[in-house]
């Protein structure tokens, strides 16, 4: 990612809203946002407390936020049921008809889900899980392709105070198990099966192999999606089919505290396993509420297209709780963006008349490559509004979107944040903020963003520092599940009282904030997040490998590869069909996204003198070819000569 670096730096481009679409935005002039946000980060508290409002609170809380550093709580006394907000307020007003959720699933199969049956669709869910035993408090995994009961399961946790902990689709059996263990869930939900690139993803059967020997496993539900023969443990597993017939569609939505734990989501660090991540209820809705009003000036005459999976955050706040708080309409894919061919997405754009769309630089890097005759032979005139996510977006990918796709005439909005952020924190506003390609500008209403150097100073115009947060938003993680000092050291140990994010960050001479990546061993594999740490222990767990080093390298289409470089224990040789044994090896430990694109062994690792493998030169060498540093620290430089061969560097 360092030579986007250099890219940045020569971008002078600026693009500015329409007329047409200022006129119309919430926020229309530049004076206006500055404004807003001068007032929005001097009285954080008056701000959010006015948009809190206009969600469904049972009881108004007593104080805005509860203050101990690095511990937040929002809305303090007040009580909300999540899912009144995202359906009951609309199934019971004007929206009762109107479509929530315009289902397609890979296979061409099609639904349309209005408001008032997904009330009714998670009342059953709620009733069901209810039947099941599932109490507030407890966690419930959830193993989901990308179909509407995702949704309907996930508000239905909500609704009944559960605490829901996504799974995405695309991990494997030890990984559930993992997640399993860590959040001590007790139930499951998943199904048979769900469609990827024509060919079945078995759920059911990771789910199976995941808690083969996992007797404290209460229920599992599965829902039925691709109909081939799965095996179901009598008196544990339940189609959810059998389990609807008994319950009712009302289920009244019971309040509780603000704080209540409303998810876990597990994202990697850059040590040990993946850390879950804990998100409340009033905060966290605020925030995903407010962003889709504000960044993507949501309307309710708007059909709105997020391309995540309900499996990342991405899925989280912007198809589930922020889109549906919004009452807005909204399409949702199951399957691939290139099933049967690059054209899906376009056609689906047309067919819906989706006006905003937002996906990730990666899956816009795919469509670049496919070829422009995909786009050009749809009208994509109903689009209004195009955002991105997930990582930084390089000018070249920003200037297609915004030709290709937008037609020249819909704004971007780059949209920074985190799975700990909950919600969108560095953005444009799509009404008034000039963009340049490649740049996420300048942070949403209520954050005060800043780059620090390692003295906790802010950085000059230009100069590299490290992005930061400096007080406290709704929608922050609360913390790491069943990990208090975790917390505190990964991410407010830098500066006091102030939040790291992680991410390496410059602005520019108008403020805006140019991303760089991550600054720990975190790779961002098309748009996910992978720590190197859990690709290395994958490896080391393979009875082959002594030791393993990863690190990422530039990749056209994934942002990031994963290298990786192994040395054998003694009895075991080098060979192509161990090579291929160890890539799939990490596809079965963690999951496919996480297998090593590239994977050298080498005889030894290039290590400090106190034994620490130095990741910072094999970075470098796999980057550049070459080590332009000292290297006399190093125990044995021969390996580095030697790697070098291997590569065909210089
Ligand atoms: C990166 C995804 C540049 C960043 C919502 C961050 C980005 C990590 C952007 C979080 C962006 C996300 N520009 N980098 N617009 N959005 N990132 O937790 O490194 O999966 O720390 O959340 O993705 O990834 P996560």
């Amino acid at each position: 990612m360092s030579n986007n670096i250099e890219s940045h730096q020569v971008e002078n481009r600026v693009f500015k809203p329409s007329k047409e679409f200022a006129k119309k935005a919430r926020v229309s002039s530049m004076a206006e946002y500055k404004k807003l946000w001068k007032e929005s980060v001097d009285k954080p508290t008056k701000f959010w407390a006015r948009e809190a409002k206009e969600l469904c609170w049972q009881k108004k809380w007593k104080e805005v936020l509860d203050w101990k550093a690095p511990h937040a709580k929002w809305f303090v006394g007040g009580e909300l049921n999540v899912s009144e907000s995202c359906v009951d307020q609309h199934a019971k007003g004007k929206r009762r008809n109107k479509a929530a959720i315009i289902f397609e699933g890979e296979p061409g199969d099609k639904r349309v889900i209005t408001y008032a049956q997904l009330h009714r669709e998670v009342c059953k869910w709620a009733n069901v899980l209810i039947g099941q035993g599932v109490h507030p408090h407890d966690r419930v995994l959830i193993y989901m392709p990308m179909i509407p009961e995702a949704a309907f399961a996930m508000l239905a946790c909500a609704r009944i105070g559960a605490v829901h902990s996504v799974v995405f689709g695309g991990f494997s059996a030890d990984s559930i198990a993992d997640r399993l263990e860590d959040s001590g869930a007790e139930h499951i939900i998943t199904a048979d099966g769900g469609w990827r690139r024509g060919k079945i993803i078995p759920l059911k059967d990771n789910v199976d192999a995941a808690i083969k020997s996992n007797a404290s496993i209460k229920s599992v539900i599965v829902v039925k999606r691709t109909e081939q023969k799965i095996s179901m443990k009598k008196g544990r597993d339940h189609w959810f089919l059998d389990l609807e017939k008994d319950v009712s569609a009302k289920h009244e939505a019971q309040a509780f505290d603000s704080e209540h734990p409303l998810f876990i989501l597990y994202t990697s660090g850059s040590t040990g396993k993946p850390k879950g991540i804990l998100h409340t209820s009033g905060g966290y809705l605020t925030g995903a509420y407010t962003t889709c009003k504000y960044v993507f000036d949501m309307r309710d005459e708007d059909v709105y297209w997020c391309t995540a999976d309900v499996g990342w955050i991405t899925g989280h706040t912007y198809i589930v709780y922020g889109p549906l708080a919004m009452g807005v309409t909204q399409v949702m894919y199951e399957g691939a963006p290139n099933q049967p061919d690059f054209g899906r997405f376009w056609q689906m754009i047309e067919e819906y008349g989706v006006s905003i769309f937002y996906t990730a630089p990666t899956a816009i890097r795919a469509f670049i490559k496919a070829g422009d005759h995909f786009p050009e032979k749809h009208d994509l005139s109903s689009l209004r509004l195009l955002g991105s996510v997930g990582e930084p977006i390089n000018p070249e990918a920003w200037m297609w979107y915004r030709d290709k796709i937008g037609g020249g005439r819909c704004p971007i909005v780059d949209t920074w944040w985190q799975t700990e952020t909950g919600a969108i924190m560095i953005t444009p506003l799509p009404g008034c903020t000039p963009t340049k390609p490649g740049t996420a500008t300048l942070p949403f209403f209520g954050i005060d963003a800043a780059i620090l150097d390692e003295s906790g100073n802010e950085v000059g115009p230009d100069e590299g520092g490290r992005l930061v947060i400096r007080q406290p938003w709704p929608s922050m993680t609360r913390g790491i599940y069943g990990d208090k000092s975790r917390y505190k050291k990964a991410y407010w140990s830098d500066y006091k009282g102030i939040y790291t994010a992680g991410d390496g960050a410059r602005r520019d001479e108008d403020g805006n904030f140019w991303i760089v990546g991550r600054l720990d061993d975190v790779l961002n594999v098309s748009g996910h997040r992978l720590g190197t740490a859990e690709v290395e222990s994958a490896l080391v767990a393979h009875d082959a490998v002594a030791e393993a080093a990863v690190v990422g390298k530039p990749h056209e289409i994934k942002g990031q590869a994963i290298v990786a470089f192994v040395t054998l224990k003694g009895d075991h040789e080098e060979s192509p069909e161990l090579l291929g044994e160890l890539r799939n090896h990490v596809g079965n430990a963690i999951g496919s996204i996480a297998k090593p694109d590239e994977l050298h062994f080498t005889p030894s690792l290039p290590k400090t003198r106190s034994g620490k493998i130095m990741r910072r030169l094999l970075k470098e060498l796999v980057e550049t070819g070459d080590i332009s540093g000292n290297i006399t620290t190093l125990e044995d430089f021969e390996v580095i000569a030697n790697l070098k061969k291997k590569l065909g560097g210089k």
